[in-house]
């Protein structure tokens, strides 16, 4: 993910609203270049996509994909929907938070790694599932958490 430049994000507001994207489009976009969507490109995307700055916050808030701060190196995404919830999702998030110290939606303050909330990641008969970067995992426990945050801290 590249640092947040306001040029270069006003430019991709631009290139995106003046194609005719929709608004989630042009956040899309953002999120993909930088990371998250910065609070000072509220007020351009509500300009350039005619949308009111709440219309803007709601869509960055709906989807939990985006966010309004940078994320920690890693992302590392944990279902809490039903499936995995009834396959340990909620204690295997508290023993993550535990050994992490952050909570979902926190980033550590080394800045290496994000928790956050997914709602079903399509692998729910093998849960409880979970993404990091990007790239899922299933079938997640104790021992496996503990290896991959070993593996992140190195
Ligand atoms: S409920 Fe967790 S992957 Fe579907």
């Amino acid at each position: 993910m590249k640092k947040w430049d306001d040029q270069q994000a006003l430019q991709i507001i631009r290139n995106s609203a003046d194609s005719g994207q929709v608004l989630t489009h042009g956040i899309r976009q953002l999120v993909d270049c930088f990371g998250y969507v910065d609070e000072i490109a509220i007020d351009p995307l509500a300009k350039h996509f005619l949308r009111s700055k709440a219309e803007v916050y709601g869509v960055i808030q709906y989807y939990s994909d985006f966010r309004t701060c940078a994320p920690g190196r890693h992302v590392l995404r944990i279902c809490q929907a039903e499936s995995c919830q009834a396959t340990g999702a909620r204690k295997l998030t508290e023993y993550i938070c535990d050994k992490t110290g952050i909570t979902l939606g926190q980033t550590s303050k080394n800045q290496r790694l994000s928790l956050e909330p997914v709602y079903c990641l399509g692998l729910c008969a093998n849960g409880p599932a979970a993404e990091l970067d990007g790239q899922p995992m299933a079938g997640l426990n104790k021992t496996k958490i503990n290896t991959l945050l070993d593996r992140l801290q190195s």
